[in-house]
């Protein structure tokens, strides 16, 4: 037994993870790939790392120091539950399963249970980043038990993304949390995706710039407050242009969104858990949307309004509009995001704390950014704040931005193009600042038809109008 650690999964993401533990000093990497062919090409391509390859289950098993330590990256579903009974065969008592693929966090939770019926240990962790943050340094988001992070701790640490001299990792919280961090994380992820496509997209339509120039625009953007990996790459791909047209790549690109899940995951649980992550959920359906050509193709000669009846008067004022509607749209898709994760705790009975999950998304990950250390900051000052976009910091921000981002909001409307993650982050900022919301007058609606009851303002109790009587008021018996 040579090895500490052990990578199970061998395609791109388990590969570099297998790279960066090689090369981060103390590890010794075991290395098992249903198909020998990848082991050996990681072998043959990477002689500088100092892997253990094994070609059985048992022999994988064997080449590991106890306790046995695996991360397995196989495709999320089926597939996972395959090499976890194929682990749990050959480890023992102690040794610790780690799926870190994107696992649906009720998966994660089952297995979980599960595989501690054995007396094994399973984590379920979220790694973000990509291939590149996979080999030089992911964000990892780990659930499971106390036990398991004992050991797990020093060698995610090892691989993790520094921000701030700190590793991006934290033992998030027991079974499923792991996972259900990372689900939130790529439910924002989708929402600032969104967010930024609409900026670009409004600004294309409102001023005529060419792709290479609102590259520049992003480029200058990624200096200041805004500074995040999203902006920056959105500023490469927007310059990129198409070898074959000669056209910027952008406009080759089939305007189809695709997504592999975690968004439509984000978005249910959220609706169970009574969390409106309306950002998100624009994000999600603007994917959906975009893929749905016949629907598209019928719709495009619906009225619209006159090609030329927006054109921003003041370029430089609007673009900077946009920019200021951009960080208040995020801060939004964020403050929801971290209401999906208290609400979340709760329902799970996990024990996370916020200003934590923060600090790992400073480095590593997807969404990594400069204003992630406001949002440390804001929990570090106040843990229990109810809303992120309370903190005083985010005030300031709304502060400097509403009355653009309204301005954005009504000129996209007005032009016809279409900003739903901006609009309907303005939506939620507005529906949670407002003193009285017409959802008294919904409680009256469902008092008339289904006799629900209501409360009142002024008294203790519950309330029913007699609505087909005499229209006199009645105490009731709560019935929601
Ligand atoms: C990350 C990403 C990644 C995610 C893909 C797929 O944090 O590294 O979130 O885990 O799987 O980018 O996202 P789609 O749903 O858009 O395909």
């Amino acid at each position: 037994s040579q090895a500490n650690i052990g990578v199970v999964g061998l395609a791109v993401m388990g590969s570099n993870l297998a790279r960066n533990l090689a090369s981060r000093e103390g590890n010794t990497v075991a290395i098992f790939n249903r198909s020998y062919e990848k082991t050996q090409t990681l072998l043959d391509e990477h002689p500088e790392a100092e892997f253990v390859p094994a070609s059985t289950y048992e022999e994988f098993a064997a080449s590991l120091s106890k306790p046995r330590t695996a991360i397995i990256m196989v495709q999320a579903g089926k597939g996972t539950d395959a090499v976890i009974d194929a682990l749990t065969e050959v480890f023992e008592p102690g040794d610790i399963i780690v799926d870190g693929g994107n696992a649906l966090f009720t998966d994660t939770i089952r297995r979980e249970k599960a595989v501690r019926e054995t007396g094994i240990n399973f984590v379920g962790a979220g790694i973000s980043g990509g291939e590149e943050g996979a080999l030089n340094g992911p964000s990892i988001m780990p659930g499971g038990s106390d036990e398991s992070w004992v050991t797990l701790g020093p060698i995610l640490k090892s691989i993790a993304a520094v921000a701030e001299g700190e590793p991006c990792v934290t033992h998030v919280g027991h079974d499923g949390a792991g996972h259900f961090v990372k689900m939130i994380h790529n439910g924002i992820e989708y929402a600032d995706m969104q967010l930024i496509a609409e900026a670009y997209d409004l600004i294309r339509r409102g001023t005529g710039k060419s792709p290479a120039e609102i590259s520049e625009i992003f480029a200058e953007w990624n200096k200041g407050e805004l500074e995040s990996y999203l902006i920056e790459i959105t500023a490469e791909v927007l310059k990129q242009v198409d070898a074959d047209t000669g056209k910027p790549l952008v406009d080759v690109i089939l305007d189809q969104a695709g997504s592999k899940g975690t968004g439509v995951w984000t978005v249910q649980t959220a609706l169970d858990l009574g969390i409106p992550v309306s950002g998100i959920a624009e994000a999600v359906f603007a994917r959906s949307l975009s893929s749905k050509p016949a629907q598209r193709d019928a719709a495009a000669a619906l009225p619209g309004p006159d090609e030329n009846a927006f054109r921003a008067q003041d370029e430089d004022a609007f673009i900077e509009g946009v920019r200021l509607a951009l960080y208040a749209s995020k801060v939004i898709a964020y403050s929801q995001g971290f209401d999906a994760i208290v609400a979340g705790a709760e329902q799970y009975g996990w024990d996370i704390k916020k200003g934590e999950i923060a600090k790992i998304w400073r480095g590593g990950c997807i969404i990594r950014a400069r204003f992630l250390n406001r949002i440390t900051e804001a929990y570090a000052e106040n843990p229990g704040l109810v809303a992120l976009v309370t903190a005083p910091f985010f005030v300031d921000v709304m502060e400097k931005a509403q009355v653009a981002w309204r301005k954005v909001v009504a000129d996209a409307a007005y032009a016809g193009i279409p900003a739903p993650a901006f609009s309907s982050s303005l939506a939620y900022y507005d529906g949670l600042r407002a003193d009285r919301l017409p959802a008294a007058l919904v409680q009256g609606q469902r008092d008339f038809f289904g006799a629900h009851t209501y409360k009142r303002v002024d008294k203790k109790g519950t309330f029913h109008t007699l609505w087909s009587g005499d229209r006199s008021e009645i105490e009731a018996v709560d019935s929601h």
